[in-house]
């Protein structure tokens, strides 16, 4: 065995989604806290884009640059490499987070016991249907008066559109809550309240039928085996083939802030978990064990010290070694390029590395060669599929109210939406240019952005366009008269695709039914139907 096939087959790269609100930051921080990568709890916290920051600035550049730091947070634990890449929780910046969902293996789904699935959550869990990404499921605040949990689980069969197999299962609920019975390992920890440390108390009962359990959980013992029963009865057991191709979801339950259920999850994790799998590429799919190196650029991010204009690309490890100083092939401009010093990200430190294996993230100082959804290898022409653009919700028109300071302008807002903080879409045969984005936040953002970065002045203009879709034909002729006829809604993404903004769902859907030769996308890559 190769030590890159051994160094492939303990890592486990990860990101944990949720809601705003439902948990993901104090469950990054109590993983973290098993894995020794942090000391304290609290440490994570600061990673958040709060809401009260959306009119402060400064505030947010501030977040954002902590966010760099902790764009991939590795830790070793029992052997195996975990690299849990972060998404930032503030919903104006769902965008970069779907970005983050195509350069991980699995995700750990984070549900609030007591809202149960939110808008948010059903948005990025279509984004891993897209993929077929293996999903699990942690249902947060356990220790709080949450909803029935067989209704909670329906609700997540429903609205998620995927089956449910409960993994653990809770002891009580709310002030009631006393641990999770782990239904995988037919054993049960209790717990001790309020430790936020990892060494909780958890007294080990092998057997559900142990006389201790009901000397430690009184008339709670005997719901829980009921409870377990009925489980065993109605879900089908836990296929691991199913949760692979991402069709079963296994469901967790605990409370993050009380350190409850949070090992169960982290174990059966890395033991269920996939290690770096193939990935879609053109010409070819690309195996994690093939000896040469490739790899993809799947966030980038400006460097706040203005003093330093480079910026830092992430590059996610698909196959091979990535090595310090090693020339490697940009795809997109058939060059060579070496860096270094890359990094990674151990235990809260940035550490300059020599190598890193399928599944690692590497951090690349780039002085603008690469954008989002490039390759490298080691010379040969692949590209990775899969980090399509996806329908902004607001769009604006972007004006330059500096004329003098034109070249600025054009400057700043081609780096900053190659960074992708928005979409730029230029109007075909026109002049007009138009940033998309998911959210108001990011308008302020670039604003702030272009006068402190690159000293240019601009001005947002609302339009009334409120969804993108792809264009495409078999029919050249079709497409080209389709692209006249709404000359005044066609523009072209950054790759010149075109592309029709639509004013609301019924316009889109008149055209749809209008010009049956013409097919509509709702991602550059074409994987979703409109
Ligand atoms: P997010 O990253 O998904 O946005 O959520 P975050 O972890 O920041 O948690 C949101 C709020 O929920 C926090 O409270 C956090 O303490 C609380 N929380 C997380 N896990 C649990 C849990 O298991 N039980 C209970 N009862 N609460 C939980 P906050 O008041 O917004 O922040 P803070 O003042 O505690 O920092």
């Amino acid at each position: 065995m190769t030590e890159q096939y051994q160094e492939t087959q303990r890592r486990r790269t990860f990101a944990i989604i949720s809601h705003p609100d439902a948990g993901k930051t104090t469950l990054t921080e109590k993983l973290l806290l098993f894995g020794g990568g942090i000391r304290l709890a609290g440490a994570v916290k600061s990673n958040k884009i709060t809401k009260t920051a959306a009119s402060d600035f400064m505030e947010i550049e501030k977040q954002r640059g902590i966010s760099v730091a902790t764009a991939v947070m590795s830790f070793d634990y029992d052997g195996t490499r975990i690299n849990i890449l972060d998404t930032p929780g503030h919903k104006d910046f769902s965008e970069d987070t779907y970005r983050t969902l195509t350069a991980v293996d699995s995700v750990i789904l984070v549900i609030d016991s007591v809202k149960g699935v939110e808008e948010q959550t059903e948005r990025l869990m279509q984004v891993c249907r897209m993929r077929d990404t293996p999903v699990m499921v942690f249902i947060n605040k356990m220790d709080r008066e949450g909803r029935p949990v067989f209704e909670l689980l329906d609700e997540l069969e429903e609205k998620l559109s995927i089956r449910v197999r409960p993994l653990t299962w809770p002891i009580g609920a709310g002030k009631h809550f006393q641990g999770v019975y782990n239904l995988h390992e037919g054993n049960v920890h209790l717990f001790t309240a309020g430790k936020t440390v990892v060494e909780s108390e958890r007294l080990l009962i092998e057997d559900l039928a142990d006389p201790q359990l009901d000397r430690n959980l009184g008339t709670a013992a005997g719901r829980l085996r009921e409870e377990v029963e009925l489980i065993e009865g109605v879900y089908d057991p836990y296929s691991p083939e199913d949760y692979l191709d991402g069709s079963l979801a296994p469901v967790f339950f605990g409370s993050a802030l009380n350190n409850f259920g949070v090992r169960e999850l982290l174990e059966t994790f890395i033991s269920i978990a996939p290690p770096p799998r193939h990935r879609p590429a053109k010409p070819r799919t690309v195996e994690p064990d093939e000896t040469t190196f490739s790899g993809f650029v799947f966030k980038i991010h400006a460097n706040l010290d203005p003093r330093h204009r480079d910026r830092i690309a992430f590059l996610r490890v698909c196959s091979g070694v990535f090595e310090r100083s090693k020339a490697f092939y940009h795809v997109r401009h058939r060059k060579e390029m070496r860096f270094t010093s890359p990094y990674s990200f151990m235990a809260e430190k940035k550490n300059v590395i020599d190598q890193a294996f399928p599944g690692d993230v590497v951090g690349l100082f780039d002085k603008g060669d690469l954008k989002i959804g490039d390759t490298l290898t080691e010379g040969e022409q692949i590209e990775f599929q899969g980090i399509p653009d996806f329908s902004p919700a607001i769009f604006k028109e972007v004006v330059n109210t500096d004329p003098m300071r034109s070249k600025q302008f054009e400057k700043g807002i081609a780096q900053l939406t190659e960074e992708g903080v928005a979409q730029l879409f230029r109007q075909d045969g026109g002049n007009r240019l138009v940033v998309g984005t998911v959210g108001d936040l990011q308008y302020e953002v670039i604003s702030y952005r272009m006068e402190h970065e690159y000293g240019a002045a601009c001005r947002f203009q609302p339009l009334p366009f409120s969804r993108a879709r792809w264009i495409t034909s078999e029919d050249p002729a079709a497409l080209k008269e389709f692209i006249q006829y709404r000359s005044r809604n066609v523009f072209r993404d950054k790759d010149k695709k075109p592309v029709y903004l639509a004013e609301s769902e019924y316009v889109l859907n008149s055209n749809i039914t209008a010009h049956p030769k013409v097919s509509f996308h709702a991602t550059s890559e074409f994987k979703l139907a409109v």
